[in-house]
C-alpha cells in the first residue's frame, strides 16, 4: 500500500494551537478532555482546518454528530433563515411550528406503526433523563435496568445508568437509586462462547435472574439499552437478545427504551439501528446526528406513554430551540434525498474489508465488529488472554493526528478505536484515513 500523505502546514499541534492550549489551561476547568491538541478554525464536509491552517481529515464527526458532514449548505441556510426570524421564545411560552414539524418527522421516521408522540430537549443525557421520567410516570414503578459497558451521559441519572467508573463516575457518588445493571451481550468478551445467539440466550438468563432475585418484576419501570454500544466499544447487541428483552417487557408491562444517541441518525446505514434489528422500542432516544451539531435531542414513543407526565411535568427553557429545529428539518431533508444511505454502503464495505485484513495481519487486533458503517477494532496484548491494549490505542490516535487524521477511542478498557467519519466522506478519503491507521498499527 502506498501511503497517501495529508499535507500539513505545521507540525501538529502548530504554534497557534499550542498558544491556545496554554490559554485553555489557565481559563478552562481541567475536566473536559481533548482527543487532539488542535483548535478548529473552520470545517467543511469531512475536513477540519485548524488555527494554523492545517487541514485534518475527521474520523470523529464531533463524537458522531456531524453525520451529514461539517456545515452542509442546506443546514447552514436553514439555521441562518431561522436566526433572521427569531432565536428563542421558549416553546413553553410562545410555541413555534418547526418544533412540531421535527416531532412529526420523528414520529413517522422511527420504527413502529403505533400512534407516536415526541418531546424535544437539548442533549443526549437530558433526553435519557426524560425517557426515564416518562417511563416512571407511565408505570408508577421505580426500578430501571441498564447494562454493563453502557454510556448514557453525564447528568446524575444518565451517569448512574452509565457503566464505566473512570473517568465518568469516579468521585461523583452517590448515584441515583433504583438503578440495576445486567451484563451486556458482548460476544468477544463473553466467558463461555462468542457465538452471538448463544451469548444472547445466556445473557438474557442473567438479566432475568437479576430482575427476579434483586428487584421483583412488578417493580421495574424501564429497561434501557443501546442497540449498538457507543462509548462502550461499538458492540451491536445480538438481535435475539433485543427480541427476548422485547417479549419480556411486553409480558411484564415494562417500558423498553432504546438509547440511539450514538447509533441513530444514519450512523449504522439506516436512520435508526433498531430498524436493522427488527425490534421496536416503546421509547427511542435520539440526539447527536439529529441537528448536525446544533444542540437538540428527542424522546419519541408510544403516545400513551409519552402522555403520562402531566402538563408542565417535562420541559425546560431551551428545549427544542427553533434554530436547532430548523437544522434538524434540513438534516431530515438530506436523509430523504437518499445520497447519504448510498455512501454509507461504500463506507461500510471499505471499513469492513480493511479492518478484517488488519485482523488477519496484526495480532494486536483482537476483534473487528460493528453494524453498517459504525465499525471498530479492539486491541489486545495477547489474543489468548484478550488483555486490553489501551497504550496501543493512545499511540495510534496520536500518530494519526500527527499525520492529519482525527480518530477516537472507545471501550470500557479504552482499547477500542472507533471509526466515526461523516457519512458523506468519499471513498478516496476513507482510504486515505485508513492508510494512516494501518501505518500507525504496524508501527506499534
Ligand atoms: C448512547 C449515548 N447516550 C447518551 C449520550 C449522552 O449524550 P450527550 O453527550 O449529548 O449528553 C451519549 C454521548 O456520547 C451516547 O453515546
Amino acid at each position: 500500500m502506498v501511503l497517501t500523505m495529508i499535507e500539513l502546514k505545521t507540525q501538529i499541534p502548530g504554534p497557534k494551537s499550542l498558544a491556545l492550549m496554554e490559554r485553555r489551561k489557565k481559563a478552562v476547568a481541567r475536566g473536559p478532555f481533548h482527543t487532539t491538541p488542535i483548535f478548529a478554525e473552520k470545517a467543511e464536509g469531512s475536513w477540519i482546518t485548524d488555527v494554523d491552517g492545517n487541514k485534518l481529515l475527521d474520523f470523529s464527526s464531533g463524537i458522531g454528530v456531524v453525520n451529514v458532514g461539517h456545515s452542509p449548505q442546506n443546514v447552514v441556510k436553514a439555521a441562518k433563515n431561522q436566526l433572521d426570524k427569531f432565536i428563542h421564545t421558549s416553546f413553553n411560552v410562545v410555541a413555534y411550528e418547526n418544533y412540531i414539524s421535527v416531532c412529526e418527522k420523528l414520529n413517522s421516521a422511527t420504527p413502529g406503526t403505533f400512534s407516536k408522540k415526541s418531546f424535544l430537549v437539548n442533549s443526549g443525557a437530558e433526553a435519557v433523563e426524560n425517557a426515564v421520567k416518562i417511563a416512571r410516570a407511565y408505570t408508577g414503578r421505580q426500578a430501571v435496568v441498564c447494562f454493563q459497558h453502557a454510556y448514557h451521559g453525564r447528568t446524575y441519572m444518565a451517569m448512574s445508568l452509565t457503566a464505566k467508573a473512570k473517568p465518568y463516575k469516579y468521585g461523583f457518588a452517590p448515584f441515583n437509586s433504583e438503578v440495576y445493571r445486567s451484563p451486556f451481550p458482548y460476544p468477544y468478551r463473553w466467558p463461555t462462547t462468542s457465538q452471538p445467539d448463544k451469548v444472547a440466550e445466556e445473557c438474557f438468563l442473567e438479566f432475568k435472574n437479576l430482575v427476579n432475585s434483586e428487584i421483583g418484576v412488578s417493580q421495574v419501570a424501564a429497561v434501557i439499552i443501546e442497540p449498538v454500544l457507543g462509548e462502550g466499544g461499538f458492540v451491536p447487541a445480538p438481535k435475539n437478545f433485543l427480541s427476548l428483552l422485547r417479549n419480556f417487557c411486553d409480558e411484564n408491562k415494562i417500558v423498553l427504551i432504546f438509547d440511539e444517541v450514538q447509533c441513530g441518525f444514519g450512523r449504522t446505514g439506516t436512520l435508526f439501528a433498531c430498524e436493522q434489528m427488527g425490534v421496536t422500542p416503546d421509547l427511542l432516544v435520539s440526539a447527536k446526528g439529529i441537528a448536525a451539531g446544533l444542540p437538540l435531542s428527542a424522546v419519541t414513543g408510544k403516545s400513551e406513554i409519552m402522555d403520562a407526565p402531566p402538563e408542565g411535568g417535562i420541559g425546560g427553557t431551551y428545549c427544542g430551540n427553533p434554530v436547532a429545529c430548523s437544522a434538524a428539518l434540513a438534516v431530515f431533508d438530506e436523509w430523504e434525498k437518499g445520497t447519504i444511505q448510498k455512501n454509507t454502503q461504500s463506507i461500510k464495505r471499505i471499513l469492513q474489508e480493511k479492518t478484517e485484513s488488519w485482523f488477519k495481519n496484526f495480532p494486536i487486533v483482537g476483534d473487528v465488529r460493528g453494524l453498517g458503517p459504525m465499525r471498530a477494532i479492539e486491541l489486545v496484548k495477547d489474543r489468548n488472554t484478550k488483555e486490553p491494549y489501551p497504550e496501543a490505542v493512545k499511540k495510534i490516535i496520536k500518530s494519526a493526528y500527527e499525520k492529519g487524521l482525527i480518530l477516537m477511542s472507545a471501550g470500557t478498557f479504552s482499547n477500542v478505536i472507533r471509526f466515526l467519519p461523516p457519512l458523506c466522506t468519499t471513498e478516496k478519503d476513507i482510504l486515505i484515513g485508513l492508510e494512516i491507521v494501518e501505518k500507525a498499527i504496524s508501527e506499534v
